[in-house]
């Protein structure tokens, strides 16, 4: 089977499948939560090279505050409990605007990627307050200020500088992108990292019950695409 080696998933309707149980939203975002581990287990175990999830977006503070605190308590549970990740040998990347979290969530997750750092299997990247257009002004910020101190010329910006600025720094690009949940849109995720990414929209699952079966569904789909990239054939 033709394996991609970057995937990247928006974990999408788990409101939604709450609401068809008539439980509140949190319901689903803990069905959610439970359901990240056999996909990870089974990405790795396939030999992908690096999953991203979408955990939570720029434009998620904008719930209500209540959802929103029950994402973050969620998120923290997740950060305290990674130690039983530790024996599959994946590593551990956050990225987003961490800076608006605690001083305490920031220093759990350097030290869960710390712990993980000697681990040779797939990265399982989370994107927390994560925003594709925030990404990118804030590149674009650190380029402009290389630019002010005089370390690069204008002329020297390329892609590759601009790649080397973003919270992906070093990552492969995205080569298949999944959601399941049933909206067909990228939500602002990985704008620049996604330019030549497959899109494999599963609109009959919910999150919650996203299983590793699924990723297997996706990955057939994306083998029978013909990736282009703007050339013939
Ligand atoms: C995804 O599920 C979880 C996050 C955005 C954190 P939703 O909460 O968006 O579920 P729906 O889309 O309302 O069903
Ligand atoms: C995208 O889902 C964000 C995450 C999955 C973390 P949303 O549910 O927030 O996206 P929209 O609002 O449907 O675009
Ligand atoms: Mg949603």
């Amino acid at each position: 089977m033709y394996i991609p080696k970057h995937i990247a998933i928006i974990m999408d309707g788990n409101g939604r499948w709450a609401k068809k149980r008539a439980l509140a939203r949190y319901f689903g975002h803990i069905a959610g939560a439970k359901a990240i581990k056999p996909v990870v287990l089974h990405c790795n175990d396939i030999g992908i090279e690096v999953l991203t999830l979408f955990a939570f977006s720029t434009e998620n503070w904008n719930r209500p505050k209540i959802e929103v605190a029950g994402l973050l308590k969620l998120v923290n549970n997740y950060l305290d409990n990674m130690d039983r990740y530790l024996k599959y040998n994946v590593r551990m990347k956050f990225f987003g605007d961490l800076t608006v979290f605690s001083e305490d969530m920031q220093q759990k997750i350097k030290c869960v990627e710390e712990k993980f750092s000697k681990n040779t299997g797939m990265l399982f990247a989370i994107a927390l307050n994560y925003g594709g257009k925030d990404e990118i002004k804030n590149a674009v910020k650190n380029i402009a200020n290389m630019v002010k101190k005089n370390e690069i010329q204008p002329d020297e910006i390329d892609e590759k500088l601009i790649d080397e600025n973003l919270y992906t720094k070093g990552l492969p690009m995205v080569d298949l992108l999944i959601r399941p949940g049933g909206e067909f849109r990228i939500s602002n995720f990985l704008l620049w990292q996604s330019a030549y990414a497959e899109f494999v929209f599963l609109k009959d699952v919910l999150w919650p019950d996203f299983k590793p079966r699924h990723i297997d569904i996706a990955i057939d789909e994306y083998g029978k695409r013909n990736r282009r990239y703007g050339n013939v054939v």
